[in-house]
């Protein structure tokens, strides 16, 4: 006998076609909430503890290999996908015993590990437990056949539905079973593939179980919207909707002020300090902090950005790879490439852009700049259209700009060039050498004005 804390196998069927979802990418790995479908139910599967881990994988094994390297993934070929049945047996060669084996669907995401526990303490040798849905809309799923006494009898496919009453029937396969190895090795070998598909159903284990005298037992699942399975595009845009409301149900419980959980995105993972807002249209990416009171305005992108408490970002942003003090402004409308990081109280304003730079605490680009590869000191303003001109058409050079520079309007810092401490520099400036700290620097034609000039054209 096995005791219930014995670590179970867990395989996760990916081998199928994916044929319905006319993409190029394996089913498995096409994204949701930023992570691969196969992400989601990997996650699931570590947090049951398992022994071991094995995935099926079929003609784009090489691809999904690539894009889960861990150790603790043991990846099985089934050559062919001649149904969820064969790959379940090719999964199971060499396995035997008590062992139990939890058997999860690669392009089922959204299953709460809770209830696959539940699932795998109520398997037992001679006795298979499945977890079934009820949904309004059954269309695409296994139908769970039952007797007048309400036992399970069957599952039948909707490919094989031709009996309207079974077409009726609202309670469906999750694809989610548990089982002793033994039974299933028993069992898998004795399917047969003479249904519509001419594909070895693991479903057909249902009748054979009960043929042989075992027991099967159903669990309904509390949330049917969580075995979901994913097979053509509109099923991926329903997840993505499911899992939206979940993330942002465990934000808004942690004090998350999420204006329209419906328009926000969640494509990582974000850790959020007090009192953070963030309004709607926006998606964050790759991992995001933001401290306490941080304030995301509309429709703003952030990926892989860590944000001082009290900083705030006005609507239109799109920031990458960015770490930014305390109390920074960033925006409306400011893009800030990776690489990038800002002081404390730094104001960044609209039509700026900024790039692989470190920027002093207290310094000001609030207008219309570009600023890349640059070194920009504290308490710098660069006035409206500065411009550092970074790259010679072959290679990129750093300008360095030291504390309490002030630079004008429409100026060129033409790199490599350093702009000394408390520097001046005069509007409208194309600064090619070093520019000496505290002066002020001017690099244009004197204006002059020719008093006897005609306009062109006019007569008088
Ligand atoms: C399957 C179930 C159906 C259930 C539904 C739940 C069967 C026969 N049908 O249907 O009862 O309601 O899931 O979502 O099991 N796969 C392989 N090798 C194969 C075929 C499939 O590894 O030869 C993998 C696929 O990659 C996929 C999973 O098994 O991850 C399910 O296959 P899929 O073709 O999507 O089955 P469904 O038609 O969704
Ligand atoms: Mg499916």
């Amino acid at each position: 006998m096995h005791a219930t804390t014995d670590r179970p196998l867990v395989v996760i069927l990916a081998a199928g076609a994916g044929t319905r979802m006319h993409s190029k990418r394996p089913k498995v790995l096409q994204e949701l909430a930023g992570r691969p479908l196969l992400g989601w139910v990997l996650e699931t599967a570590r947090a049951l503890e398992p022994g071991e881990i094995r995935v099926v994988t079929g003609r784009e094994s090489q691809a999904i290999r690539a894009a889960f390297p861990d150790a603790d993934i043991r990846f099985v070929e089934q050559s062919q996908p001649l149904g969820t049945g064969h790959a379940l047996r090719v999964a199971l060669d060499g396995v035997r015993g008590s062992l139990r084996v939890l058997v999860l669907y690669g392009d089922v995401p959204l299953l709460s590990s809770v209830e696959l526990r539940a699932l795998i303490d109520a398997a037992q040798p001679g006795h298979l437990a499945l977890l079934t849905a009820l949904l309004d809309d059954a269309e695409g799923y296994g139908r769970i056949v039952r007797d007048p006494e309400g036992r399970i009898r069957s599952i039948v496919e909707q490919a094989d539905l031709t009996d309207p009453e079974m077409l009726a029937i609202r309670e469906v396969n999750t694809g989610v079973l548990a089982a002793s190895a033994e039974d299933l090795v028993t069992l898998l070998p004795r399917l047969r593939n003479d249904n519509a598909q001419h594909e070895f159903y693991l479903t057909d284990l249902v009748p054979e179980a009960l043929a042989t005298g075992f027991t099967v037992s159903t669990r309904l699942a509390s949330d049917a919207k969580r075995t979901l399975g994913i097979n053509r595009a509109c099923d991926l845009a329903m997840a993505e909707s499911k899992i939206r409301t979940l993330i942002t149900g465990k934000l808004l419980d942690q004090g998350v002020r999420i204006r329209d959980p419906a328009r926000f995105d969640l494509r990582g993972v974000l850790e959020a300090g007090s009192d953070v807002e963030i309004d709607v249209g926006v998606v964050l990416e790759g991992s995001v902090r933001l401290g306490d009171g941080v304030r995301i305005g509309p429709y703003c992108i952030l990926r892989d950005v860590e944000l001082g408490s009290g900083s705030e970002v006005f609507s239109h942003c799109v920031l990458e790879g960015v770490k930014a003090g305390r109390n920074v402004r960033i925006g409306p409308f400011a893009r800030i490439r990776p690489e990038t990081s800002l002081g404390e109280g730094d104001r960044i304003g609209n039509f700026v852009e900024i790039k692989n730079t470190r920027m002093g605490a207290d310094s000001k680009a609030n207008h219309l700049s570009y600023v890349g590869d640059a070194e920009v000191g504290k308490k710098v303003n660069l006035g409206a259209g500065v411009i550092t001109v970074n790259y010679d058409g072959t290679h990129k050079h750093r300008t360095v700009i030291e504390d309490e520079v002030m630079v004008g309007c429409d100026v060129q810092l033409v790199a490599p060039v350093t702009i000394g401490r408390g520097a001046f520099i005069g509007a409208g400036s194309t600064i090619v050498r070093d520019a000496p700290p505290g002066g002020l620097t001017l690099a244009r034609t004197e204006q002059k004005t020719i008093t006897d000039w005609k306009r062109p054209g006019r007569k008088d």
